[in-house]
């Protein structure tokens, strides 16, 4: 099947109601924030948020930093320009781009995800590292991993607003378990008024095992941290990676 864009295009209006940024992420934003503090060899005013998306994350971490947010869709950042007013947003491939602007911290969890290669992966990383300051640190956050990552679970997420009811039905699964890929498909039912539309998604994920993660953050040239952070029955590992002074 081939791969599609929607989220990140023409749906991504859809995004402010997926999940709200004030509740639902301000948690793991203050674990990442006390992380930051914890690790960090210098002291932190700047955070570049890799991968922002729709500026969830943004929201919560301005309160600490002074955040700049990127991301490669230029629909996700006009929503994290809405939910951020007079934030600092950049448009960038997190495997290539290069601001030319060094940052006190970085956080990038849920979109390397899109990271569907190897190559991919470690390049993400290197532009995190390139966009440190020594004694700086990066936050990353793994979706899923190999270790957790669980065959056919799929789960529905309903949201309610100005008359407009949707359903987001995402499942996840991996073909071959041997490789490092597997298929996120996601199912929008949009009822607008009562008028039902009806898109689908479908995207190639990367998947990595804990010890690869560990890896290719040592070999990019970090000093690299483990936390559990716990979240409702979930636990996801958090890497704290220290540029070396
Ligand atoms: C699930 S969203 C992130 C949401 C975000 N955590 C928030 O706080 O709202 C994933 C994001 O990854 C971005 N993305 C995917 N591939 C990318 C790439 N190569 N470079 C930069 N961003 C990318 C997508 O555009 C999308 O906005």
């Amino acid at each position: 099947m081939k791969d599609t864009c929607h989220l990140y295009t023409d749906l991504a209006w859809l995004w402010p109601m997926w999940g709200d940024a004030a509740t639902e992420y301000a948690h793991y934003c203050q674990h990442v924030s006390g992380l930051i503090r914890k690790h960090a060899q210098r002291s932190v005013a700047t955070l570049l948020n890799i991968g922002c998306g729709g500026g969830k994350n943004v929201f919560n971490l301005k309160r600490d930093f002074e955040v700049t947010g990127l991301d490669l869709s230029p629909a996700m950042l006009a929503q994290a320009k809405e939910l951020n007013p007079g934030g600092a947003f950049v448009q960038g491939d997190m495997r290539t781009f290069r601001l030319g602007q060094h940052f006190d911290a970085v956080l990038m969890d849920d979109a390397i995800s899109h990271m569907n290669c190897r190559a991919d992966f470690v390049a993400a990383f290197r532009t995190a590292y390139e966009h440190l300051h020594p004694g700086g640190v990066l936050i990353a956050t793994p979706d899923v991993t190999i270790e957790t990552f669980q065959q056919n679970q799929t789960t529905t997420t309903p949201a309610s607003r100005d008359g407009l009811d949707l359903v987001f039905v995402e499942n996840v699964y991996d073909p071959d378990p041997a490789d490092e890929q597997y298929e996120t498909t996601i199912l929008y039912l949009i009822r607008d008024r009562a008028r039902l539309r009806i898109e689908t998604e479908h995207w190639t994920m990367g998947i990595f095992s804990l010890d690869t993660w560990r890896h290719v953050l040592r070999e990019t040239g970090f000093d690299v941290h483990e936390e559990q952070y716990i979240s409702g029955q979930d636990s996801y590992t958090m890497f704290a990676c220290v540029k070396a002074r």
